[in-house]
């Protein structure tokens, strides 16, 4: 019934977070090696990227390599490096065109330094846009997120005179994604359900989406069911069943 609703009809979420899983199978089962389903996976990024600007979401989050991917093989670290440069070299200028503000969020200093002044470049040219506010988690864990914002606060020495109201607004002032709202809904695609580190801190009150579209199978028509979904979600934040008139 959800899958009904018009597009006017929808409460956008403001912010989106994808945890774009399932590149691998879906070459698997292809009989084609991981890395060409991290080329497809790159192609279904642009799409969603697309898409999200066009449904007027504001902020999209998507989790494009973990802290805990450096223990895959060497050679798909490779590929993805590869296709990071490649992407960032490419589509620089499309961001731009588009208005869109990019930020990467996580610890890009493990990164080559090529690809480091890439995206800096990248978030610097971008930074006064004001379309679509969009985040590449890269090298993210969301453990170490929490504990690099403790490690800065840890200097401060006014803590313990704070409340903890006061203590959280400080806290998330240093987080990766200070200054953007939490997700409204996470989305995670090939079927496993978990949130493998991912924002641990800001999903607290996130809709969850689990579907078993593998990631490079992902498009506009995907999303649009996952904001369909949401519409339907009642979400309460600890407080009562809304009122729906
Ligand atoms: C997600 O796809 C992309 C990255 C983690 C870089 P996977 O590579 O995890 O694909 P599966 O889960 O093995 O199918
Ligand atoms: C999470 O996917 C990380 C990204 C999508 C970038 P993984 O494939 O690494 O997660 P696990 O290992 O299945 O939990
Ligand atoms: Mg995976």
């Amino acid at each position: 019934m959800v899958r009904e609703m018009s597009e006017e009809q929808l409460n956008m979420p403001r912010h989106v977070a994808i945890i774009m899983d399932g590149n691998g199978r879906w070459a698997t089962r292809r009989g084609l090696p991981r890395t060409v389903g991290h080329r497809q996976g790159a192609k279904a990024l642009k799409r969603t990227v697309r898409a999200a600007g066009e449904l007027g979401v504001e902020y999209l989050t998507l989790f494009g390599f973990s802290s805990e991917n450096w223990s895959r093989p060497e050679g798909e670290i490779k590929e993805l490096m590869r296709l990071l440069r490649y992407y960032l070299r490419s589509e620089t200028a499309e961001l731009l065109n588009n208005n869109i503000r990019l930020r990467v969020v996580g610890d890009i200093s493990a990164f080559d330094n090529d690809i480091i002044d890439l995206i800096r470049n990248a978030e610097q040219l971008s930074e006064n846009n004001d379309g679509l506010f969009l985040s590449i988690a890269l090298n993210y864990g969301g453990r170490n997120d929490i504990l690099q914002a403790i490690q800065k606060l840890a200097g401060q020495d006014d803590l313990g005179t704070l409340d903890l109201p006061q203590i959280q607004d400080r806290f998330e002032r240093h987080l990766l994604t200070a200054g953007m709202p939490d997700p409204d809904m996470l989305i995670r695609t090939s079927g496993e359900q978990r949130i493998s580190n991912f924002l641990l801190w800001q999903c607290a009150y996130s809709e969850f989406l689990f579907t078993d579209t593998l990631w490079p199978d992902f498009d506009k028509s995907e999303l649009e069911y996952a904001i369909s979904v949401y519409n339907g979600r009642d979400r309460r934040f600890g407080g009562l069943k809304a009122s729906k008139g």
